[in-house]
């Protein structure tokens, strides 16, 4: 199996340009379900999130094409199978978005249900209550959620709780359901707006993406249409993270600061002098050592989920004692005990972490546990004395961009063995 091997020390300095968001990819290959000709997605990142996605449009029938460089085409009008495989749903649990999506066009689907995975039980109620609002029959049987409906009725739906993959499902759904739909409490991520935006060039009629009440009035088809996908903000932000605290100097490119607001100011309390100009984000620690932060995670617009973990990493060497609250996913601390490999001093109750930073961390043999924990291993490495070795790697493949290439033009002491 293969590792990263990270020698540490090297403060990071140079330029790197950001990939496309795999979180708003995801959601985008399955919408590509809803059109009635080719669609011409870029900025397509190289992941394997990606490529199995693309496995399981092409088992539903679809013709999935490499464009080149960054660019898929998806030509939707070949599905002939309207089921989702376990063997598929669960390695990747974002495959339950297909759910809406075959659903609206086909007026049935059958998903596995995606199961648990390591930060949390991650149930999809919400995905079904919603569905239902919009007359879908829905039952759970053999694994499977089983859905019916002759012709989706748009309705308002309130969501319980804000979830970036139901609010997705739905839209999606609605988009060919008949009349107007009504989602409330829906999440804002910039990723739910990408998916909008790629909905809207197929003829979807879509208004307030990128709020909690996003309003859709029902098309009878959506047509051939090219995207660009969005900037990953995560990705953004763990390399922000990485140059402030190795005190180093980085310009990311091709970014989206106006979507990075939250972890934005995070690095300024820690102590980075930021420079946003266009699609470029210059961060200069000027060699200095961070400052603790304390974070709570929230939906967008608070901070999010998938950077808790880079900033723990952050915190371990920081000056001062910084609190983490995770307050979206019940287990989301797995990386703590590995971090604590490295000499880190993190004591956690419950959904809190308080992290007092340490001058130094120490390489070690460390384990993966899921992707951006994965991530904030690696930046530990990069500050630690020596070598630290991580395993189980294929998680950071999963959301990650040739990360140890990208890495390693910064200045990093990066390898991938195995
Ligand atoms: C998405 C992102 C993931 C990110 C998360 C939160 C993708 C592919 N993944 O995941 O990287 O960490 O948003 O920003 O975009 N919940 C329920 N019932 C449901 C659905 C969710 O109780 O039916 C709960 C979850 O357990 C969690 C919370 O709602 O506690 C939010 O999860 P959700 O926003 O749905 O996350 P995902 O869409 O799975």
């Amino acid at each position: 199996m293969q590792k990263i091997v990270v020698e540490g020390g090297a403060p990071l300095n140079g330029e790197v340009r950001i990939s496309g968001a795999k979180n708003a990819v995801l959601p985008i290959l399955c919408a590509t379900l809803l059109a009635d000709g080719l669609v011409t997605l870029r900025n397509v990142p190289h992941l394997h999130d990606v490529h199995t996605t693309a496995r399981l449009l092409a088992e539903l029938g679809a013709r999935v094409g490499d464009g080149g460089p960054g660019v898929v085409t998806v030509d939707p009008t070949t599905v002939n199978s309207h089921v989702a495989p376990y063997e598929l749903v669960k390695t990747m649990r974002a495959s339950v978005l297909v759910l809406g999506p075959l659903l609206a066009k086909y007026g049935h689907a059958e998903v596995s249900l995606p199961g648990g995975c390591a930060i949390g039980s991650r149930p999809v109620d919400l995905h079904i209550k919603g569905l239902q609002s919009l007359g879908a029959q829905i039952s759970v049987e053999n694994g499977f959620i089983k859905a019916r409906a002759d012709k989706l009725r748009g309705a308002r739906h309130v969501f319980d709780i804000v979830s970036v993959g139901a609010t997705e499902n739905v839209l999606m759904a609605a988009t060919l359901a008949q009349g107007r739909s009504v989602i409330e409490n829906a999440a804002m991520e910039p990723e739910i707006v990408d998916l909008a935006e790629c909905l809207i060039a197929m003829g979807a009629n879509i208004t307030g993406a990128g709020t909690g009440r996003i309003v859709v009035e029902g098309v009878d088809r959506l047509h051939a249409c090219e995207h660009s996908v969005v900037a990953d903000r995560i990705e953004a932000g763990t390399f922000l993270v990485a140059a402030a605290m190795t005190g180093g100097r980085v310009t990311i490119t091709h970014a989206r600061p106006d979507t990075m607001d939250a972890v934005l100011d995070k690095l300024r309390d820690a102590g980075a002098e930021l420079d946003c100009d266009g699609d470029r984000i210059t961060l200069d620690m000027k060699g200095r050592r961070p400052k603790s932060v304390d974070i709570t995670t929230m939906p967008h617009p608070g901070f999010p989920t998938d950077m808790q973990a880079q900033f723990m990493a952050l915190n371990c060497v920081a000056d001062g004692v910084g609190v983490i609250n995770e307050t979206i996913f019940e287990n989301r601390f797995m990386h703590v005990n590995e971090l604590l490999r490295l000499g880190a001093d993190i004591r956690v109750d419950g959904h809190t972490a308080v992290v007092r930073g340490v001058p130094r961390l120490s390489g070690a043999p460390v384990m993966a546990t899921d992707l951006r924990a994965s991530a904030s291993l690696i930046l530990a490495g990069l500050v630690a004395n020596g070598t630290t070795t991580i395993d189980r790697i294929y998680h950071l493949d999963r959301g990650y961009e040739n990360i140890e290439q990208k890495l390693s033009g910064l200045g990093a002491k990066i390898s991938r063995i195995g």
